[in-house]
């Protein structure tokens, strides 16, 4: 089974998470009383196939399990929702990774975030690196926010040109559902995301004032920049 999406957005995200995961290693191999957990909330199958390519190639779950060089994880922990493709994933590690600790839950990633912060609040001597690769906008804060001050590394494909972008209409007439998907995602109150994304303009015209609301699109880079940094 394989998963299908893809092209050089897809190789360069491999490429640019498994040499954080690497330069990750080096310098937890210096810390000599840490264990290392590896953790990736949409995992897929381990398998991806290249749309313009006609091409399979590994995904991201089996790259990480690959690295031996400065070291592996100590523990590997993959999240996929969908039965078929963790099946898909547990198999390929069964008969091509054997005797790797890792583990394949059939989950929502924000469970199983909640989950991981929680192991880590009871095993101290574990630090965590995250890769989070979500559909759309499938991710809650709340479930980021569990992992603040937990001794983890954090990477986070925020999903803004079809994902946030998008809901956050132009005019600011955004509709309840789409104001529930913000607030969850974001982390902020209806009246924060109005302050926050828009821009109230009143102007003076021959038939009264007139009240302008405008999306600022320098706020949404500021917000995506400040969920990189935290
Ligand atoms: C983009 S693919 C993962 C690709 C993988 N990160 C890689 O680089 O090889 C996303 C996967 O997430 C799974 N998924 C979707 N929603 C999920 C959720 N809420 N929790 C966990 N997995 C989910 C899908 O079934 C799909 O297999």
């Amino acid at each position: 089974m394989k998963n299908q999406f893809g092209g050089n957005w897809t190789e360069a995200k491999m490429e640019i998470i498994v040499s954080y995961a690497k330069a990750y290693l080096t310098i937890m191999n210096n810390q000599t009383w840490a264990k290392t957990l590896y953790f990736d909330g949409f995992a897929g199958s381990g398998l991806i196939e290249v749309d313009d390519r006609e091409e399979i190639i590994k995904g991201t779950s089996l790259r990480i399990l690959e690295i031996q060089d400065p070291k592996p994880f100590d523990l590997y922990y993959f999240v996929e929702k969908d039965l078929k493709t963790k099946l898909a994933l547990e198999n390929n590690i069964q008969s091509n990774y054997f005797g790797k600790n890792a583990h394949v839950v059939q989950d929502d990633c924000n469970i199983r975030l909640k989950t991981m912060a929680k192991y880590l609040d009871e095993n101290k001597s574990f630090r965590a690196l995250a890769f989070i690769d979500p559909y759309g906008m499938s991710v809650n804060w709340d479930s980021i926010e569990s992992l603040k001050n937990k001794g983890i590394d954090l990477w986070i494909l925020v999903p803004t040109g079809l994902g946030i972008n998008r809901l956050l209409k132009n005019n600011g007439d955004i509709s309840d559902s789409w104001l529930l998907k913000l607030e969850k995602f974001l982390g902020l109150t209806r009246d924060e995301i109005k302050n926050h994304f828009y821009k109230k303009s009143i102007q003076s015209t021959l038939f009264g004032e007139e009240v302008s609301i405008n999306k600022e699109k320098k706020q949404l880079k500021k917000h995506v920049n400040f969920i990189k940094q935290d």
